[in-house]
C-alpha cells in the first residue's frame, strides 16, 4: 500500500477537518480527491506529506507509520506540486536549474549538477510537453508552463507518490487541456509515479484517474472506481442539487440541473 489511512480524524480549535477517513491507494492506482471548497483536500495531502498531524486514527505512507518514521525519511520519495506554491518559489532562475534543483530540494541538500541531471532536466522537460525553453527564466514564463515545469521538478526525485494539488487553477481552457495531457501521459508511465490530484472540477478526472475519492465536509460521501463513483445519481448526492453527468471521450462533464443559488 502506498497510502493507508484507518479512522483517521484531523481536529484544529474543536473542529473537525477530516473525519473517520478509511482510504488506502495500492501500487498502480491514481487517484482522484474531489471536493467543493473548504472539504478538506488540501488538508488530506498534508497529512500524507507529513505536514499536518492526525489527532486519531493510523496512517501509513509508503508501508510507514507516521509518527513512527522519521518524515524525512519518507519525503523524497513524495512529489508536491500547487498552484499556490508556484509564485512563491523562483523567480530569476533559468528553468533548467529550477528543474534539476527538484533532485536535491526534497531533502535539503545542494550538490553541483552533474550532466547527468542536466539531460535528465531536459528529457523531462520534454516529457511534460516543453519543449525549446533552452535558457528562459522562469518568471517569464506562461502559468501553464510554469506548472509544467513544477511537474518536471517533482519528477527530478523519482518520488513513488505525486501530489497534485489544483493545479489546473488559473490555467484557460485551452492550456488546461494540454496540461491534462501532460498529466494523462504521467498515469500511463510504466514505473510510475502514482498520482494523487485533488480538484473541485470533476471535468479535470482524466481517463488515466481511474479512482476517485469524493470528499465532503471532511468525510468520505463514497470512493472507488470512477466509473461507479461519478454517475448522476452518485455526484446528485453528493453535490446535494441535481446535476447531470455527460461522458464525452472519457472523461466526466458536469450539468447543473437544480437551483444553485442558494449555495
Ligand atoms: N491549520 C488549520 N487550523 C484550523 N483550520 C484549518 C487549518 N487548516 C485548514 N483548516 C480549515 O479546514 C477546512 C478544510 O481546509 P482545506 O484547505 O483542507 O480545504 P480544501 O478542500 O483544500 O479547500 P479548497 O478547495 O478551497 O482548497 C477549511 O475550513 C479550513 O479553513
Ligand atoms: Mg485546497
Amino acid at each position: 500500500m502506498l497510502v493507508e489511512m484507518r479512522q483517521m480524524s484531523c481536529m484544529r480549535e474543536e473542529k473537525y477537518l477530516l473525519k473517520d477517513i478509511d482510504w488506502q491507494v495500492k501500487p498502480g492506482e491514481n487517484w482522484a480527491i474531489v471536493g467543493l471548497n473548504g472539504s478538506g483536500k488540501t488538508t488530506l495531502l498534508n497529512i500524507i506529506n507529513g505536514y499536518m498531524w492526525p489527532s486519531s486514527g493510523r496512517v501509513r505512507v509508503l508501508g510507514k507509520e507516521l509518527g513512527r518514521v522519521d518524515i524525512r525519511e519518507i519525503r523524497p520519495s513524495i512529489g508536491w506540486v500547487s498552484s499556490s506554491l508556484q509564485e512563491k518559489l523562483y523567480t530569476h532562475e533559468a528553468v533548467e536549474d529550477i528543474v534539476v534543483s527538484g533532485k536535491y530540494a526534497s531533502i535539503g541538500l545542494y550538490e553541483r549538477a552533474g550532466t547527468a541531471d542536466r539531460e535528465r532536466a531536459l528529457s523531462l522537460l520534454q516529457e511534460v510537453g516543453l519543449r525549446n525553453l533552452g535558457g528562459r527564466r522562469y518568471d517569464t514564463l506562461s502559468q501553464g508552463e510554469k506548472q509544467k515545469v513544477l511537474i518536471a521538478r517533482a519528477l527530478m526525485s523519482r518520488p513513488r507518490l505525486l501530489l497534485l494539488d489544483e493545479p489546473c487553477s488559473g490555467l484557460d481552457i485551452f492550456s488546461r487541456e494540454q496540461f491534462l495531457k501532460a498529466i494523462e501521459g504521467l498515469c500511463r508511465r510504466a514505473k510510475g509515479p502514482n498520482l494523487l490530484y485533488v480538484s473541485h472540477r470533476v471535468e479535470e478526472i482524466i481517463p488515466g484517474l481511474t479512482k476517485v475519492l469524493l470528499l465532503r465536509r471532511g468525510e468520505v460521501h463514497s470512493q472507488g472506481d470512477a466509473a461507479s463513483v461519478l454517475t448522476t445519481e452518485n455526484l446528485s448526492d453528493f453535490f446535494e442539487i441535481p446535476v447531470e453527468v455527460r461522458w464525452q471521450d472519457r472523461r466526466p462533464w458536469l450539468i447543473i440541473r437544480g437551483d444553485s443559488s442558494g449555495r
